[in-house]
């Protein structure tokens, strides 16, 4: 069962979610999060110069009809996903547009204390998970192809690609061992952390695919961290990072637990897009029931190969 805590809500769709993680994942990453006690700073209920840049991109992705609701909300209107729309021609401002505390969090102590108790559940729902799988099995080199290697980074005991699914290096990183030590389609793991060191341990052009599932919004770093990914990609090698609309909402950052789902598409595009060398970012909407199970998006790119 799904365990990241849904944005503006407790209860997913689909009946009550496990109570085991309340104590990390108790509130949604809504914009009403109280403020604890101990933030010396106002936490920002509404985004700044990101929120302006983010409003008038998806204002030209939606022919300017688009209001605040309807991004963040990321509902298909008459069958279009504003998270597919939102990167459709983006015009991307000459500097990158986020501000250094945009990637502050509500919860600044470490991250190996909040990821030391391993977690063997999953963050999304069962249909998510599906769509995801299946999505997987549909641009994921074919199983046990020789020389291909696979880099799920942010990993934990399951990596949702198909099952059975074999490569002769499919590396996980990601913070807690125990998780680690238990996904079966790993061939090895490393764990650290990217927001204390974003190096990938990796050589230049080493891998043909990285995965990183529900958990971009934890990086602090993202610029960094994509320019280590563009270096360790193949020449046209895939990234494909995606996102429900759930999250550990003390520990993703600013700017994602204030937006909404198209905004965090365009966020993600952001990354691939100021980190140089990545083709222009795409955005997959592959929610299986729109609005009654886990939404589930994929923003994806390939690294130039000039
Ligand atoms: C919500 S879980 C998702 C795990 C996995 N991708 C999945 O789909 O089940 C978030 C993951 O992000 C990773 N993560 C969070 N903060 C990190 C950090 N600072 N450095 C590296 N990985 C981090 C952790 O390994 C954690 O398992």
């Amino acid at each position: 069962m799904a365990t990241l805590a849904p944005r503006c809500r407790l209860l997913g769709p689909t009946g009550p979610r496990p109570t085991a993680l309340r104590a990390c994942a108790a509130v949604s990453c809504s914009r009403r999060a109280p403020v604890p006690p101990h933030a010396a700073r106002p936490r920002r209920v509404f985004l700044g110069l990101g929120a302006t840049l983010i409003d008038s991109v998806a204002r030209m992705a939606s022919g300017g009809t688009s209001d605040r609701t309807f991004v963040a909300g990321a509902r298909p209107r008459q069958g279009v996903s504003p998270v597919v729309q939102i990167l459709k021609n983006v015009e991307w401002p000459d500097e990158f547009p986020f501000k250094p505390e945009d990637f502050s969090r509500f919860d600044e102590s470490a991250d190996t204390l909040f990821y030391s108790v391993p977690r063997f559940v999953t963050h999304i729902d069962d249909e998510a998970i599906r769509a995801l799988t299946q999505y997987y099995s549909e641009v994921l080199p074919p199983s046990n192809t020789p020389g291909v290697a696979i880099l799920d980074m942010c990993s934990s005991w399951v990596s949702h690609y198909p099952p059975g699914y074999k490569q002769e290096k499919i590396v996980g990183m990601g913070m807690n061992e125990d998780e680690l030590k238990r996904n079966s389609v790993l061939t090895e793991y490393v764990v650290q952390d990217l927001n204390v060191n974003p190096n990938l341990p990796f050589e230049d052009n080493s891998f043909d695919v990285i995965t990183n599932v529900v958990s971009v919004d934890y990086l602090t770093k993202p610029i960094d961290v994509f320019k280590e990914m563009r270096r360790i990609l193949r020449p046209a090698g895939l990234a494909i990072m995606s996102f429900s609309n759930r999250c550990f909402w003390t520990k993703a950052i600013s700017i994602w637990t204030s937006t909404g789902d198209a905004d965090h598409a365009w966020i993600v595009g952001a990354y691939f897009h100021y980190s140089g060398g990545f083709e222009p970012p795409q955005a997959v909407d592959i929610s299986p029931n729109p609005g009654r199970t886990d939404p589930m998006y994929i923003v994806y790119s390939t690294k130039k190969t000039v």
